[in-house]
């Protein structure tokens, strides 16, 4: 079986880390490769289709795709693979053709009953001519079309049965039965406070992995509505977790997130102001942040002087390692290099339709 992983761009090497390790925790053997056809975002895996015994000594099917949906911290949608190609003609007309015939030739009667209901949900990323509206009518007929030689096909567009996912990435074709449903993975349910600039999950959990914490403490000194620090006290992580906003509205924010994931009380909050960070910890062993960039949030000219203040004051009290993601290059760096930090690692990661930069540092 071939599931196409979705994720963040620039990630995909840390959600590849993520899959082989849950592939190998459930005895499952498989491959995973990142960037198939050099798509970022994109992860294949192929995996033999793994059997259990049930109570009564039945052999029953190990689901692979709800263990993945279930467990994955990095994964957006988990889709199972059905069909891929390349596009030989981008001009709209022969694209749809193509994918049309395409679609009538992939074996699509494998994975839906006719009795089934099913809407096909398209995307779209590159140049093209077409829209993603025009890629999910075009695959839905074919389907339909191919339906309805084994009886009447039966589509529903707000609550189908089964959901038909159809991507182009530049020239790539893409089919699967996305078995994630319509709401992404990075999407979690404790988000009940939603703040205007939240973190994706999926990328938070990347930051905890770059900074390979070790037990340690650890701060989010603009931590918002706590993305990062939730998602870090669900992994189990045992050290100490801090969370400091200069907003009441977020920190009360952060708290009903923290409570809704049951972890409220594995986190201390404080309500303050990151560039007097000395004056609420001694010591920390790591820091991790999703800086304010100036542009949901304050204004972009404040951004160099709070960069500046705040890294002066982690100097202070920082042992370890800082993870920081900002698309404030020149701000971010000029901070780091003047309050004696080194850069260990620098990535671009996609968030919101941005690259933001990510910063490790000592
Ligand atoms: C990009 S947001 C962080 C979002 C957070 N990662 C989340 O997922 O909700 C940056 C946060 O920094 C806070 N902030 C700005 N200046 C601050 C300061 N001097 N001290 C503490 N927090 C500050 C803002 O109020 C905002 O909530």
């Amino acid at each position: 079986m071939k599931f196409m992983l979705t994720t963040s761009r620039g990630i995909e090497d840390l959600a590849k880390k993520e899959v082989e390790m849950l592939l190998g925790s459930a005895g499952l053997k498989g491959k995973v490769e990142e960037k198939p056809f050099d798509v970022e975002g994109r992860i294949l895996t192929e995996v033999e289709k793994a059997y259990y015994s049930d109570d009564k000594g039945k052999k029953r099917e190990f689901e692979i795709a709800s263990f993945l949906n279930e467990n994955s911290k990095l994964l957006h949608r988990v889709i199972l693979h059905i069909s891929s190609t390349k596009i030989s003609n981008l001009e709209k007309g022969k694209a749809l053709q193509e994918i049309y015939n395409f679609v009538l030739n992939s074996p699509i009667e494998k994975y839906i009953k006719v009795s089934e209901t099913f809407a096909v949900r398209g995307f779209r990323k590159g140049e093209h001519e077409f829209t993603s509206i025009d890629i999910a009518k075009t695959v839905g007929s074919a389907i339909y079309d191919k339906l309805s030689k084994l009886g009447t096909p039966r589509v529903n567009l707000d609550h189908p049965t089964v959901i038909f996912r159809a991507e182009i990435i530049n020239d790539v074709f893409f089919l699967g039965i996305d078995t994630t449903g319509d709401s992404s993975l990075h999407k979690r349910p404790w988000r009940v406070y939603d703040h205007p600039a939240h973190l994706k999950a999926s990328i938070a959990n990347a930051m905890i992995e770059l900074a390979g914490l070790d037990g340690g403490s650890i701060v989010d000194p603009m931590c918002g509505s706590g993305t990062i620090l939730i998602e870090l006290a669900l992994r189990g992580y045992e050290g100490r977790i801090i969370g400091i906003e200069k907003y009441k509205k977020h920190l009360k924010g952060a708290k009903m997130n923290a409570l809704a994931a049951g972890v409220i009380d594995r986190i201390k909050f404080i309500h303050g102001d990151a560039t007097k960070l000395s004056q609420y910890l001694e010591s920390v062993d790591f820091a991790t942040s999703n800086l304010p960039y100036g542009l949901k949030i304050g204004r972009k000219s404040t951004i160099p002087t709070l960069y500046m203040k705040f890294f002066a004051e982690l100097s202070e009290v920082l042992g370890k390692k800082g993870v920081f993601i900002t698309t404030e290059k020149n701000a971010i760096e000029k901070a780091i290099d003047e309050n004696g930090f080194k850069v260990i690692h620098h990535r671009l990661i996609g968030h919101g339709g941005l690259m933001v930069h990510c910063y490790v540092i000592k």
